[in-house]
């Protein structure tokens, strides 16, 4: 094998991207609500065991490069892009004005705003620590994350309050933490209310993101149903402005069944914001992008959004690997996150339009018609050679996922 040499790399990763094919329009992609975070494109692959493998990148060099691959909502944690010690400063003023010229130059709509409260050290003990201090520092960064989202013109507010928990057992008392952080979030709320009516604008949607493990050893809100019981608990007090924003990874790293859980916040009306990506169940945060690992399940969850018509945003919050260079990140990474999303996104209408699933579904909806619905034995019956109908759609789900339905054979 000849080596390629440095000046040619890019070249090849071009030429072979164009080679994959199926990429969508800049202006096909731009239709759908998808949303790119700053962390996520300017993250330069850190993590605990790791160095950065990439260079810096700037928000106005992030919105360019969305724009252009046609990724119409950018959205950002407040120090993603403001200095720790310029928050709510001039400097915080100077840095929003550069980024509304930023989203304007380019046609981009800032939809969500969130709070760092788990990289800064005030954070080591939570944002609802016992020192009354921390928790007023946290819910003065609440109210200004409130006022950053106003001023960039966001719909939503996304907290993800990973530091909530504990390493070491007894160490804090869990309903003090979770009375305190409500307050937190009541503070935002409150601030919301006050400031959207300055403006002129409809409050924030306040969105709550679970994650069950990591950074803490043991974290009080870990999954999206016990956030959904956390909003219902009375300790909010607008528990009518606070939703979820849940992750597809982080229902997984649970054992749990993505699928399943965002149903869960469908039925309470809860699904507000959804974070789209990938990984494996039961190991740590890997953030891979939608459907490299589990396209079939992701074909699904699409399938019960589709049918449920949610109209949210779609936030691609996964991390580029420490593999793909800067350019890769804009080359490779993120057009095809969205293109796998458009793609998998339209296969899901045609799981919903499939006269094979229709007709399967309706039949197992229609029963056998058991002569009597009392005897255990009889209903059973009925049923018996409907039930086959489960495996056929699982089949079917698969020929649509890779294009067997339109006929493909292989002949051996
Ligand atoms: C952090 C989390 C991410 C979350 C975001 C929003 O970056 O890793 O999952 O969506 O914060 O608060
Ligand atoms: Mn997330
Ligand atoms: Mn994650």
């Amino acid at each position: 094998m000849k080596p390629v040499p440095e000046n040619r790399q890019q070249a090849l990763v071009d030429r072979l991207i164009e080679a994959c094919g199926g990429a969508y329009a800049p202006e096909t992609r731009r239709k759908y609500y998808i949303t790119g975070p700053q962390w996520a494109a300017a993250y330069e692959g850190q993590a605990l065991f790791h160095a950065p493998t990439r260079k810096p990148v700037s928000f106005e060099e992030v919105i360019r490069q969305y724009a252009k691959i046609g990724i119409g909502h950018w959205c950002t944690h407040d120090t993603d892009v403001i200095p720790t010690e310029q928050l709510d400063k001039d400097g915080q003023s100077q840095i929003l004005s550069r980024i509304k010229t930023a989203l304007r130059e380019n046609g981009l709509e800032c939809s969500m705003v969130t709070a760092e409260t788990f990289f800064n050290a005030v954070w080591a003990a939570s944002p609802a620590a016992e020192a009354p201090e921390v928790r007023e520092y946290a819910a003065w960064r609440l109210r200004n994350v409130v006022a950053i989202g106003h001023e960039l013109g966001a719909k939503f507010a996304v907290y993800w309050p990973g530091s909530l928990g504990y390493y070491t057992q007894g160490a804090i008392d869990e309903t003090d933490t979770l009375r305190w952080y409500a307050d937190g979030l009541n503070a935002a709320c409150e601030a919301d209310i006050e400031i959207a009516k300055q403006h002129g604008r409809p409050t924030l949607k306040h969105c709550l993101e679970a994650k069950p493990f990591e950074p803490q050893a043991e974290i009080l809100l870990p999954t999206s149903d016990a956030m959904l019981a956390f909003i219902g608990s009375g300790l909010l007090a607008h528990p009518e402005m606070v939703g979820l924003n849940p992750e597809y990874l982080h229902e997984l790293m649970w054992g749990g069944a993505p699928r399943a859980a965002l149903a869960r916040a469908l039925l309470a009306g809860k699904l507000w914001h959804f974070d789209i990506n990938d990984g494996y169940r039961l190991k740590h945060d890997v953030d891979i992008a939608i459907g490299l690992v589990n396209p079939l399940d992701w074909l699904n969850v699409l399938v019960l959004l589709r049918s449920h018509n949610y109209s949210g945003p779609f936030n691609l919050d996964f991390k580029p690997p420490r593999t793909t260079s800067n350019h890769g990140v804009f080359a490779v990474s993120f057009p095809t996150a969205v293109d796998r999303f458009i793609t998998l996104w339209e296969m899901a209408g045609d799981v919903i339009s499939d006269p094979i699933i229709k007709e399967a579904t309706d039949a197992l909806k229609a029963g056998g018609g058991a002569a009597d619905p009392h005897d255990a034995a009889s209903v059973t019956a009925a049923n018996r050679e409907l039930l086959t109908l489960h495996e056929l759609i699982g089949h079917r789900m698969v020929q649509i996922l890779i294009g067997a339905h339109r006929g493909r054979t292989y002949s051996a």
